[in-house]
């Protein structure tokens, strides 16, 4: 019998996949694999029973994997389990961006005479006019499950797609749409695209790659987004960014004190992956993951 211990609630979807030889505990203590979302495990003293980490989701920056490899316990995420509910935030975040869709719904929730509320609309209506994404230059920094989605996504919304990815594989080359310009450096998406997003997992060589420079390479009026992980952007040259408008809006998944409240930003609460299909397959994968390590000794992806 394995045991198992679960650190929210959301990775427990899975977990009618688990059979009868899987027990659920109530602590960490004693049991094999442990199930984690968002929880820090830096903070959290690995029990010496535990051989095996799960992730419900892409990026396991909340998770400790080299000393865990140092103590023989193998980390599993769930790369592309969720990348459908990403790319279809990052659209939403694209509009968002494009038309003032939020501007005009607060308008019409606050305005007092809802009995005149059509004849206003028509006279209100001027200050929330907005632009079109189709036939903008799109920029994808990072091809991966997510970025690739996000770049098919938007060839069939009539924008014209640059992507950006010096480890693209063939595999995922050949489901990217044809119309895709690839570039071969970091330059020439800043210098070209209207719109940018970051699909890059985080790690010590591209924290805060969005800075100073790079922004001062970007079109003026050009609107960034970021859906991957906060620590990507150096925060302080994108406040300076935005207040000078050569960021036209920021849209970004991660809301902390620097950006919550700011005019030109958009926040979400980290809500990416937050749909019912991304979770349950998120779940799905992390279980199946972890099985297959207890039951045969395989290592499907880590
Ligand atoms: C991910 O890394 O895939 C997301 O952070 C998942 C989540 O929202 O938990």
């Amino acid at each position: 019998m394995f045991q198992y211990h679960c650190l929210n609630p959301i990775a427990e979807k899975g977990l009618k996949l688990f059979g009868d030889n899987y027990k659920k505990t109530e602590s960490a203590d004693q049991c094999d694999a442990i199930l984690v979302r968002s929880a820090k495990m830096h903070d959290m003293e690995l029990p010496k029973s535990v051989c095996a980490v799960a992730r419900a989701g892409a990026g396991v920056n909340n998770i400790p994997v080299k000393e865990y490899a140092e103590q023989g316990v193998v980390v599993f995420n769930t790369p592309g389990a969720n990348a459908n509910g990403v790319k279809e935030l990052v659209l939403a975040g694209m509009l968002l961006a494009s038309r003032d869709i939020v501007g005009g719904i607060e308008w019409v929730a606050q305005e007092k005479d809802k009995e005149h509320i059509g004849k206003l609309a028509e006279k209100q209506k001027k200050q929330f006019a907005g632009c079109e994404i189709s036939g903008k230059k799109l920029g994808i920094i990072g091809l991966g499950a997510i970025g690739a989605m996000v770049a098919n996504a938007a060839c069939g919304l009539g924008m014209e797609v640059y992507g950006y990815d010096p480890y693209l594989s063939i595999d995922a080359a050949w489901n990217l749409s044809r119309t895709i310009k690839h570039s071969k450096s970091l330059d020439e998406i800043y210098s070209q695209c209207d719109y940018i997003t970051i699909h890059v997992p985080l790690l010590d060589s591209t924290k805060k790659m969005i800075n100073k420079e790079a922004f001062d390479k970007m079109k003026d009026g050009v609107v960034l987004l970021n859906f991957a992980r906060d620590l990507l952007v150096d925060e302080d040259a994108l406040i300076e960014a935005v207040e000078s408008g050569k960021v036209k809006k920021y849209v970004t998944d991660f809301a902390n004190e620097t950006v919550a409240g700011r005019e030109g930003i958009l926040v979400t609460p980290h809500l990416g992956a937050s749909t019912e299909e991304s979770e349950e397959n998120c779940a799905e994968m992390a279980v199946k993951e972890i099985r297959d390590y207890l039951e045969n000794g395989n290592i499907r992806n880590s």
